[in-house]
């Protein structure tokens, strides 16, 4: 039964903002640690709060306001801060046993055999990482190790993370300079702005055509591997349309390349199944998982197919931290609130109901473009003109800012707005903070328009 108790708060008492926001001490905190901190994200750029604590779906700040979570800390916190299950397991092994490198322990092998039973067709093969990055340069090591090949395809604005391997599938700042050799991208399916500019679904999901041409003209035919986001999450909730994926499939087939579907953001019943990829039912070679897997525990996984597995024995596959006994008590306690509160259809249901409010939004608003989800994985896409779809990026900073002093916590991107909010917030909590959105939108149209 979906148990919902322990996060319970009455709806009227939030959002609750009795200070200017940010608020003083979020200034003083934030100057003092910005002395030191360099590179901080976008989301805090354009609203430096300091949090105190987290409960359930309410984040309060160190000025005592209570502000609804449409972030889920960065797509993390998916079962709630501090969720009692998880944060007990982790308790109890802070002070039973913290590391012991990548020895068995219990708890290790209770999370082993738990993931490979909630994992798609015989993605079996299991290594533990502390962050998502890692987690996918190790399966690009494993594809290398597979295929005896060194190429790689990617996409158009997927994100993989911030190590070398990682940033070479993507295009992550300025800085960035060249990808490392090997690495490939191809034009992402994205069928409110098409790359090709044609339309669904009279284009047949050229985009998946168009991925042999790349092949055929960038590559040395030493693919090793496609990585992509099942969808895309920092670009803002692109989904595929759902012959992507299975035509993906074949087409790794049939040139002998491995599917590499990295969930680190999708995965854990963000989109309402457990893995995204099971939406298509679509069975990746390769999977990486991360962000809500410990539900704020820095634990990831890295998950070949039984095919395969035996190459992790060749890529030296283990670190300091992966899978120390606290990140497995973690992991292994999310994914059994996940089954236990069933997650997955919470996700769907809250997810649809957004998405019902969204598209009134979107016929309300001048500046609206397009909104779309699947599960709790949503977003906003602000224009200029519906017609021509120019960015509004002006616009999506104001919104951001303008909700956030209104109590609501979340994620800007440009002119998108992304919104992933805990998998248990109740359906009132989640409208209340959509109408939050709504009047922001409303009062920044006022302003710039
Ligand atoms: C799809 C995807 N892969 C990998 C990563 C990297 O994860 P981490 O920040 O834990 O290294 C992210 C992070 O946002 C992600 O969204």
């Amino acid at each position: 039964m979906y148990n919902k108790d322990w996060a319970k708060v009455d709806i009227n008492t939030v959002p609750n903002i009795i200070t200017e926001v940010p608020g003083p001490k979020s200034k003083e905190y934030h100057d003092r640690a910005s002395q030191y901190m360099k590179g901080y994200s976008s989301q805090v750029r354009l609203f430096p709060v300091a949090f105190e604590s987290g409960k359930g779906c309410v984040l309060s700040d160190v000025d005592g306001n209570d502000y609804i979570d449409f972030s889920s800390g960065i797509y993390v916190t998916g079962l709630g801060h501090c969720h009692p299950k998880i944060s007990e397991a982790v308790a109890l092994y802070a002070n039973k046993l913290m590391n012991c490198h990548d020895f068995t322990t219990k708890i290790k092998m209770d999370l082993l055999e738990k993931l490979a039973e909630v994992t798609q067709g015989d993605l079996n093969g299991i290594q533990l990482y502390d962050s998502g990055t890692t987690a996918v340069e190790a399966g690009l090591r494993c594809a290398r190790a597979a295929t005896g090949k060194f190429e790689f395809i990617s996409f158009w604005r997927d994100f993989h993370g911030k190590t070398m391997g990682s940033v070479s599938l993507a295009m992550v700042d300025s800085t960035q300079g060249m990808r490392a050799p090997g690495f490939y991208q191809a034009p992402r399916p994205n069928c409110y702005r098409c790359p090709f500019k044609l339309n669904y679904p009279e284009c047949k999901c050229h985009c998946v055509d168009f991925i042999e041409d790349v092949i055929a003209n960038e590559t040395s035919q030493q693919l090793a591997a496609i990585v992509l986001e099942p969808i895309q999450g920092w670009n803002g909730s692109v989904i595929p349309p759902d012959e992507f994926m299975p035509r993906l499939r074949k087409l790794c087939d049939k040139y002998g390349i491995l599917l590499f579907a990295d969930e680190v953001l999708t995965g854990m019943a963000r989109t309402g199944k457990m893995f995204c990829m099971e939406h298509w039912d679509t069975v990746p070679d390769i999977t990486t998982i991360g962000k809500g897997f410990g539900n704020g525990f820095p634990v990831t996984a890295m998950c070949i197919s039984d095919k395969y597995k035996g190459v992790v024995e060749n890529i030296s596959a283990s670190s300091s931290y992966g899978g120390n006994p606290m990140a497995c008590a973690a992991a292994l306690a999310s994914l059994e609130v996940i089954e236990e509160e069933n997650l997955c259809e919470r996700s769907e249901h809250l997810g649809n109901i957004m998405l019902e409010r969204m598209k009134k939004i979107k016929s309300d608003h001048p500046i609206v473009g397009d909104v779309r989800g699947k599960g709790c994985l949503l977003a906003i896409e602000l224009v200029k003109d519906k017609r021509t779809k120019e960015a509004f990026e002006e616009a999506g900073k104001l919104v951001y800012q303008k909700a956030f002093e209104k109590g609501l916590a979340w994620v800007p991107s440009k002119s998108t707005l992304r919104l992933s909010p805990p998998l248990i917030m109740e359906d009132e909590m989640a409208l209340k903070g959509l109408d939050i959105i709504d009047e922001a939108i409303g009062e920044v149209e006022r302003d710039l328009l």
